[in-house]
């Protein structure tokens, strides 16, 4: 099977950071290709692309995620293995670096799939995660979002961008194993406590080695409402492509419920699409030695990697 990475940094409208996000996606893209080419599965390539975007403060997950009421950060983050369906989820998580890796803790380490606010602190600190402080996850930018933005229960009219973000990846790796990883710090001035699509396995992320792989962005009330993964994964189940089942979902979402988003899937078969109804959403493909990106609509750029085979 040619293995392929296909990751997006969150749905939206135009930034002024627009091009570094462009950049994030390919090198997260390229993290976790090369994953990839060290021997790692699907899982642990959509995990470090999902570490390198939560890493990154300009994205809205880990370092960088929306501030909620109180001005503090509570993340939510899913993972999905393709080969089981074995998921790990974590919502409304403070202070920690990597809500993924929490997240991947869970599935692989207890009987759970889903551990929320303190009950997933308690259990990130059991694991050995370090705790970081509040300052460290908010950046300049999150502040001033907070600052311009209405507050989440005063009505609908909150721009596209603070009501987005999140970050995701989808693999395909050689064995034919496929992975979803998401993760998220939800929307700018939500309620304390309010959980977003992001850990709800089949909204914000699914994946089924008989089908595909998909990972979710953009405004998390409406995603849930129609299950926009899974809806993904079924469209293909009933023979859509890749990208035929993205954009019907996607129309879906808008026409059913005025839903703006986004998504990134993989088919078993590594054919892949990246589709939003936003004005953009950066995303970054790998796949037989050729890098893919792009943010605005339509938009595809190509490069050659500069080492394919991975060896030095
Ligand atoms: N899609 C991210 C959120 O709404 O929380």
């Amino acid at each position: 099977m040619v293995p392929v990475v296909v990751v997006h940094g969150g749905a939206g409208t135009a930034l002024t950071c627009e091009e570094l996000c462009k950049l994030g996606v390919q090198e997260a893209a390229l993290a976790g290709y090369h994953v990839l080419q060290q021997g790692g599965s699907a899982l642990d390539a959509a995990e470090a692309a999902v570490i390198h975007l939560e890493n990154n403060p300009i994205y809205n997950a880990g370092c960088g995620s929306a501030l909620n009421e109180l001005k503090d950060v509570e993340m939510d983050a899913l993972i999905v293995d393709g080969r089981t369906l074995d998921c790990g989820a974590v919502a409304a998580v403070r202070r920690i670096a990597n809500p993924i890796t929490l997240s991947r803790l869970v599935m692989e380490k207890t009987n759970h799939v889903c551990l929320a606010g303190e009950g997933a602190s308690k259990f990130a600190k059991a694991m050995g995660i370090k705790e970081v402080s509040e300052e460290s996850l908010r950046t300049e930018y999150s502040i001033k979002m907070w600052e311009k933005t209405r507050h989440f229960n005063e009505g609908s009219d909150q721009s596209e961008e603070s009501k987005s973000g999140t970050v995701g990846a989808v693999v395909l790796d050689s064995k034919g194993d496929l992975a979803s990883a998401t993760s998220t710090g939800g929307i700018v001035k939500k309620m304390v406590g309010r959980v977003g699509d992001t850990p709800m396995i089949g909204c914000g992320g699914f994946a089924d080695n008989l089908v595909g792989a998909a990972s979710a962005t953009g405004h998390g009330e409406a995603i849930m409402k129609v299950t926009l993964s899974r809806l993904v994964i079924f469209h293909m189940e009933q023979g859509m492509s890749p990208s035929q089942a993205a954009d019907t979902a996607l129309e879906y979402m808008n026409t059913r419920v005025k839903g703006k988003g986004g998504i990134i899937v993989i088919s078993k078969s590594g054919e892949w699409t990246a589709k939003c109804n936003t004005k953009r959403m950066a995303w970054a493909t790998v796949k037989d030695g050729i890098l893919h990106y792009g943010s605005q609509h339509g938009e595809h750029n190509t490069k050659p990697l500069a080492n394919p085979s991975g060896h030095s």
